[in-house]
């Protein structure tokens, strides 16, 4: 018998090519603008948090929007919170009353979302949140154990009508999946989650799931930090932009730099995971200009260096003294976020014979001599950093990048 069933590289492939996502987080709570977590932090009732459904009619909102800004940054995927852990859902279900199309938005933003990504060309993602404050069972399952069954039934139910009532989905990423009093290991027994994502990978075969349900799965979510998982494994590093919550903050203090925000992505790049950077678009449905504008100047800069980070390899070299290396086929891309001031690089333990180098900003050439030692010398740069926020400097190599 033939199998048709899709091996892990192949469902993991685009993945793999497209290095970067955006991630939002949008809910009820951007209308307290203090942050996702505000109702368990803020102890707000589960019945008085229900209200603001009434408040929310977010009359700016526009899918092709958002599409639009993710395309112009570069990114080749997005990632939206269908619900969060106060169980708002932003989708049409049949078995909760708490959702966008049942209260005053009267809309299923999920289906929105959905046809803006497609019709921009771009990759579907799906966050979900397994947890639900309301649930009393969730916090205390001895006390209230038909809630906490409840509480499974429906993440169960919901993930079936995400998988189903949405055409093709391309990743699913849990959250929440934590429960209070739990292991690690007793996670996936809680959720019924082999359960759950057998029944996710028969609706949707070539979707990727990432490890937040109690499972490894297809990826690994490093939050607020880029940490490399082993080669061969997909990784994902996501982050907010703000800094700290995911939500809207009404009054926040200070945003990621746009140098930052370049290095952590091609730090990700540089380890073959994604990076999947997040906005918290606001009440009415917009992205405040901060985000907008960090993200316009990321997608500037991958217009013209983005050789260097889709579908990027790890470069068995580095350049530590002035900043990292991907690789790519038989290219490898030095990224300088430490420009010297001499307007003369050194790469140690290049063992490829160098074609060309190329300054990817410009189009310069740089003249590259071979030193004792193993040092490669590129000179003839200018004395000031031909890109304000990276300068890659491509590689062109007789093979594979080698390292002596
Ligand atoms: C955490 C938080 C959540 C956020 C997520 C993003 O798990 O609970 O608010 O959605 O990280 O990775």
């Amino acid at each position: 018998m033939v199998s048709t069933e899709k091996s892990y590289e192949e469902r993991i492939r685009w993945f793999n090519e497209a290095r970067f996502g955006i991630f939002v987080h949008w809910g009820l709570y951007a209308i307290l603008g203090r942050g996702e977590w505000v109702m368990f932090l803020e102890r707000i009732p589960a019945d008085e948090y229900a209200q603001l459904a009434k408040r929310f009619k977010p009359s700016k909102f526009d899918a092709n929007a958002w599409a639009a800004l993710a395309k112009e940054a570069g990114a080749k995927y997005m990632v939206l919170t269908t619900r969060h852990h106060d169980g708002f859902c932003l989708f049409d279900s049949k078995v909760s009353d708490f959702t966008s199309v049942k209260t005053a938005a009267k809309r299923d933003f999920v289906a929105e979302y959905v046809e803006a990504l497609r019709k921009a060309g771009l990759r579907v993602g799906f966050y979900y949140s397994l947890l639900d404050w309301r649930f009393p069972g969730y916090f205390d399952r001895e006390a209230y154990p038909e809630s906490a069954k409840a509480l499974v039934e429906q993440a169960h139910a919901q993930v079936r009508e995400l998988m189903t009532n949405y055409g093709k989905i391309d990743i699913l990423w849990y959250d929440g999946g934590w429960v209070p009093g739990l292991q690690q290991e007793e996670i996936a027994d809680f959720w019924r989650s082999r359960e759950l994502n057998a029944m996710v990978r028969s609706l949707q075969p070539d979707i990727i799931i990432n490890n937040r349900s109690g499972l490894p799965e297809d990826f690994d979510t490093p939050e607020q930090r880029v940490a490399a998982s082993e080669s061969g494994r997909a990784w994902e590093s996501c982050m907010t932009i703000g800094t700290g919550a995911w939500g809207y903050v009404h009054h926040e203090s200070n945003f990621r730099s746009v140098p930052q925000l370049i290095q952590y992505l091609v730090t990700a790049a540089s380890g073959e995971g994604n990076f999947l950077l997040n906005v918290g678009p606001k009440p009415d449905g917009t992205i405040r200009r901060e985000e907008v504008w960090r993200l316009r100047e990321i997608g500037n800069w991958l217009a013209v260096n983005g050789e260097s980070i889709y579908g990027s390899e790890r470069c068995p070299f580095t350049a530590k003294s002035v900043g990292l290396t991907t690789a790519k086929g038989n290219n490898a891309y030095v990224h300088v976020f430490r420009w010297p001031k001499q307007g003369e690089i050194t790469v140690p333990g290049i063992k490829n014979e160098i074609k060309q180098a190329t300054v990817l900003a410009t189009g310069q050439k740089a003249i590259v001599e071979r030193g004792t030692n193993a040092r490669t010398f590129l000179k003839g740069l200018p004395k000031t950093p031909p890109d304000r926020y990276d300068t890659v400097i491509k590689l062109e190599l007789d093979g594979k990048p080698e390292a002596c």
